[in-house]
């Protein structure tokens, strides 16, 4: 997080048609635009923030200030983040930045505006501690001032005081659901001990303070198009009353097999189901995401080392974690030899050792912060 730039105005305006998902059509687009002049980002900047992601893309602002006229007052002007990441407490880790900032210059109050019919806006400030103002008329059961910003351009006015205690970030001793979806790898077989990555894994969410409920959902010889189908029906009901539901996603092998015809799916549909995978969950779930790992037949395994490029790319395109497994485990004794003592794809319990303390460090990471960038 730092504080805007004047070459950070026309970043902001280029995305906020998407974030604000065409909201009120072409008129509230111009709208929108015409609320961001350049001012903002020179006269307001040490009052504003800008979120970017590792690789320097934005991923949410909020242009803030202390009023002028009544210093008492912190005002909100604009706020937006990257859609990608909503409802993971990116617009309240903003807020509460900006409180801190206001309550250390001597402000008592926050004051902003939102447009009838933005229920996520609504839900957003009121969920935050903000009260409604007032107002001359009500749409949709909510107070609204008709004219506010001229005719024709009703607000609803909030206001919180920034004396009431700034709630803190979601605690670490939560109950945490986890849905591992994925192939054989994923459920684990050849290993005698039962375990597995998913079950060693864990095992290892100790000292994290954490509650841990992990749905082990492999299924042997699933593909990216099978998993991708399934996903939804399978992980939702898990997850739907989780307080943090989560997706931890694995595969690739089975795509690159050969069916006697072709590959069971080929590498530009492999990579294009794992993308449009994400797209789906991530508006809901964090994500993270185990690479698939070399199984023993040298041709395959030259296709998913190049698979586990290109999944590598998807992810970081899209926020997401990617541990790479394949190069670690292409040459290493306990994975190799466990293959070719079992059925000639599936590692034994010391390769699935092996695979797991690949994975455990980032696992515990991204388990504390699903959010890796902010
Ligand atoms: C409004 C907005 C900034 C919220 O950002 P966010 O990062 O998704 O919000 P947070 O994750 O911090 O949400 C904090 C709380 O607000 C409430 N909330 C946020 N979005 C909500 C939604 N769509 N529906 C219901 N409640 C919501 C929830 O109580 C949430 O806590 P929870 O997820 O633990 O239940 C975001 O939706 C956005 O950028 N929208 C488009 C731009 C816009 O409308 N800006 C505001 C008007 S200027």
């Amino acid at each position: 997080m730092r504080h805007p730039t004047p070459d950070d105005q026309r970043r902001v305006l280029a995305v906020m048609d998407a974030w604000w998902a065409g909201f009120q059509g072409d008129a509230g687009s111009l709208q929108r635009s015409l609320l961001l002049p350049r001012l903002y980002f020179q006269h307001f900047t040490d009052s504003s923030f800008l979120v970017e992601r590792d690789d320097g893309r934005l991923a949410a602002f909020l242009i803030g200030f202390v009023s002028q006229s009544q210093p008492e007052i912190a005002y909100i002007h604009f706020v937006g983040v990257d859609p990608l990441l909503h409802r993971r407490g990116v617009g309240a880790l903003l807020y509460r930045r900006f409180f801190r900032l206001a309550a250390a210059r001597g402000c008592r109050q926050a004051r902003c505006v939102t447009s009838p019919g933005n229920t996520a806006s609504l839900a957003f400030h009121t969920g935050l501690g903000f009260q409604v103002d007032p107002g001359d008329t009500t749409i949709d059961g909510v107070a609204v001032h008709r004219d506010y910003d001229g005719p024709g351009l009703p607000r609803i006015a909030f206001t919180r005081m920034l004396t009431d205690p700034i709630s803190p970030p979601p605690p670490a001793t939560t109950d945490v659901r986890v849905c591992f979806l994925g192939d054989s790898f994923t459920a684990g077989v050849g290993d005698p001990t039962g375990l597995g990555w998913v079950g060693r894994l864990a095992a290892h969410t100790e000292n994290t303070g954490l509650q841990l409920t992990a749905y082990n959902l492999g299924i042997r010889g699933n593909t990216s198009a099978q998993i991708r189908a399934r996903w939804r029906q399978e992980c939702l009901p898990r997850l739907s009353a989780a307080p943090q539901g989560r997706l931890v996603l694995s595969f690739g092998v089975n795509d690159m097999t050969h069916d006697g015809q072709g590959l069971r799916v080929p590498p530009e549909q492999s990579v294009a189901n794992l993308r449009a995978l994400l797209t789906e969950a991530l508006p809901i779930l964090p994500v993270l995401m185990v690479g698939p790992p070399p199984s023993g037949d040298p041709g395959r395994d030259d296709r998913v080392a190049a698979l586990d490029e290109q999944y590598a790319h998807v992810c970081a395109a899209t926020n997401v974690p990617y541990i790479p497994v394949f190069a670690a485990l292409k040459d290493q004794p306990s994975w190799q030899q466990g293959i070719a003592a079992g059925d000639g794809a599936h590692p034994a319990a010391a390769g699935y050792e092996q695979l797991t303390s690949i994975i455990v460090d980032p696992w515990r990471r991204w388990l504390s912060h699903p959010i890796q960038d902010l």
